[in-house]
């Protein structure tokens, strides 16, 4: 018999949100006359905005025709795309269009760059967080550092006491909704600086941040540029969950080291890493990205964005009517729940959904500090946010 990847037996049964689907499927198929609403995963649910659809529909004509036909695209993305993104997203920032990668995604991104490191390195990760940062560390059999987040501190991790090698930040933060200033933030580009550590910025939700002076990018601190890799999703800015497409930013000033000691570009790890492992994201769906980039496409998709935030609003004033204390919801599309103390979030998964048929995420599936807290999200239809809000004053805790 062939030996696994015994790091694997360290993992939970199934992914988060495999288990909640699971959940739900049973729950569906037992109580077949309940009107299920999903406000669990973080899955969009307004259609694709029109210039993307427009970009999508020319791109699958060219297809058809000799001359606009393609087989590969390169690995690293199409040029067309990686200097949209740099010309909308970092100007200014001192970033080379050659040091932006395309994807299917940021969760492939944020679950393959670890790949490149060492297996004896040290990883710090804010908890409660987006569980494939410690999922992929824990395959890889890493060791992890844990930051608590919680309402006594605010949900704003503290510097590690132990020198990790990698940091993960995910800003505006999945699930707590916390984002924090230029100068919080340089705390950790500077703890990164001094300890030679490396950060992963997850900045999937940027585009939902309202408040002035909070920055998008770790690049609009200082030095970052020499520690910090950055992910960006296209799922959530404009609505491309069924689509895919992210990318990620590798500077070339990141470096690591061999075993040697020899200093390593980052970027031509990754670079080598995805050419080898990775065929591209499809032409059609780049091309899609791109229209969002356009002044059209950046017009559409702060609709679609103002649309989600005010189901936000919504469900924290719905939370807040029940007497509970609510964070998020203001810089990221997730609503944050405090549950009264010794209430378990998987029992109040089950409560919810038994007493009030509404499907929402169970603190504890994002770490041990998510213990206590409830995750929903803004991505319902309006219709169905509504509804779940005049169930939520229904619900008896
Ligand atoms: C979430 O619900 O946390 C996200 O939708 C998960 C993801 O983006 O993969």
């Amino acid at each position: 018999m062939v030996l696994i990847n015994t790091h694997y037996q360290n993992l939970a049964g199934s992914y988060l949100f495999a288990e909640i689907a699971k959940r739900l499927n049973a729950f569906v198929r037992d109580n077949p006359d309940k009107k299920l609403i999903r406000l669990g995963i973080g899955d969009v649910t307004s259609p694709l905005p029109p210039c993307v659809i427009k970009a999508l529909r020319r791109a699958v004509d060219e297809q058809a025709t000799a001359e606009g036909f393609r087989g590969y695209g390169p690995e690293q993305g199409y040029a067309f795309l990686r200097e949209a993104v740099l010309e909308d997203a970092f100007a200014g920032l001192g970033l080379a269009s050659d040091e932006i990668f395309i994807s299917d995604g940021a969760k492939s991104d944020v679950g393959n760059f670890q790949e490149i490191f060492h297996a004896d390195c040290a990883v710090a990760i804010t908890d409660p967080v987006y569980p494939v940062y410690a999922d992929s560390n824990i395959m890889a059999g890493r060791r992890l550092i844990y930051l608590p987040c919680v309402s006594e501190n605010n949900f704003i991790p503290e510097l590690p006491a132990t020198r990790p090698d990698l940091i993960y930040l995910c800003l505006p933060n999945n699930p707590t909704g916390t984002v924090l200033t230029a100068a919080q933030l340089k705390l950790w580009v500077d703890y990164a600086r001094a300890e030679d550590c490396i950060i992963f910025f997850d900045a999937a939700y940027e585009a939902y941040i309202h408040s002035p002076g909070i920055p998008h990018s770790i690049y609009e601190i200082e030095g970052a540029r020499d520690v910090a890799v950055e992910f960006r999703s296209y799922s959530k800015m404009a609505g491309f969950t069924g689509l895919r497409c992210g990318y990620v930013v590798v500077p070339k000033s990141v470096q690591a080291v061999s075993a040697d000691g020899a200093k390593i570009s980052v970027r031509s790890l990754w670079m080598r890493r995805q050419s080898t492992k990775f065929n591209g994201c499809a032409y059609i769906v780049q091309r899609a990205a791109q229209a969002a980039h356009t002044a059209e496409g950046k017009r559409e998709t702060r609709e679609l964005i103002a649309g989600y935030m005010a189901n936000a609003k919504v469900i924290r004033q719905a939370f807040e009517a029940l007497g509970l204390k609510v964070f998020g919801g203001i810089d990221a599309p997730y609503v944050w729940v405090k549950l009264p103390a010794g209430l378990d979030s998987w029992k109040f998964f089950d409560a919810l959904l038994q007493g009030a048929t509404i499907a929402g995420t169970p603190g504890a599936g994002f770490g041990p500090s998510g213990e206590g807290y409830f995750r929903l999200t803004g991505f319902g239809s309006r219709a169905d946010t509504l509804e779940a809000a005049e169930r939520l004053r229904q619900f008896k805790i």
